[in-house]
């Protein structure tokens, strides 16, 4: 399931962002990489202990908390502190698949990587290229969002970047460890609660929503990991 969530930062959260970005010192986005996705990456990254991740890291888990539609897309456990890259100049991510789990600097937490998240940060008319390209069931599916947008597909798809011809490409990414780690469930509770959620709006005093709404959480008593 791919998820776009519209308004995560708004414009001057993304143009504080912007403005802590362009003064830090960026590095090889190789550091991050395992041996084989170091072979087709070329970009570049804010060391993930550098103090404006850690500050902006910050200030995009605080608007996640507070975002409705993350939460019941994600179904949050934990949540990979944000990181920031940067593709210019022919930059490109080939395909890969990201690391099953990744252990947070510096500490002995793990998380598993069943969400991926991207949180652009530049419009696509500051940029040609860098399109995100997800392989799902039906193909690859592109895509290129306004700044302050994110997009949630499932941790286990092949994608890549495409090569930036023009400009930059400014984002944040991240993973999420969801409560329900296959992507089929958590789909269908996604489905659930969208359905519940708008049958609530219309019919509020309708008897069959608690009926509905047990459900919902039954299923995801018996589907979450914790
Ligand atoms: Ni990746």
């Amino acid at each position: 399931m791919m998820v776009r969530i519209p308004g995560v930062l708004t414009p001057e959260q993304v143009q504080h962002c912007r403005q802590a970005l362009a003064g830090a010192e960026w590095t090889d986005g190789r550091a991050t990489a395992g041996y084989q996705s170091a072979q087709v990456k070329s970009n570049l990254q804010l060391p993930e202990d550098h103090p404006v991740a850690r500050s902006l890291g910050e200030l995009i888990m605080d608007a996640l908390g507070r975002n409705p539609l993350f939460i019941a897309a994600a179904l949050p456990l934990k949540v990979y502190p944000p990181l920031f890259n940067r593709y210019e100049g022919g930059g490109r991510f080939g395909s890969h698949i990201d690391n099953a789990v990744r252990q947070i600097a510096g500490t002995s937490h793990r998380v598993r990587t069943d969400v991926s998240a991207t949180l652009f940060l530049a419009d696509p008319d500051e940029y040609d290229g860098g399109e995100l390209l997800v392989d799902d069931t039906y193909g690859a599916k592109g895509v290129k969002l306004p700044a302050g947008d994110m997009i949630l597909y499932p941790g286990t798809s092949m994608h890549q970047v495409t090569p930036v011809t023009r400009g930059a490409r400014l984002a944040s990414f991240f993973w999420v460890q969801s409560l329900v780690r296959d992507d089929v469930r958590r789909s269908m509770l996604f489905d659930l609660d969208v359905a519940i959620q708008q049958l609530g709006g219309e019919l509020p005093e309708h008897q069959a929503l608690v009926q509905l709404a047990g459900v919902y959480h039954n299923l995801i008593r018996h589907w979450a990991d914790t």
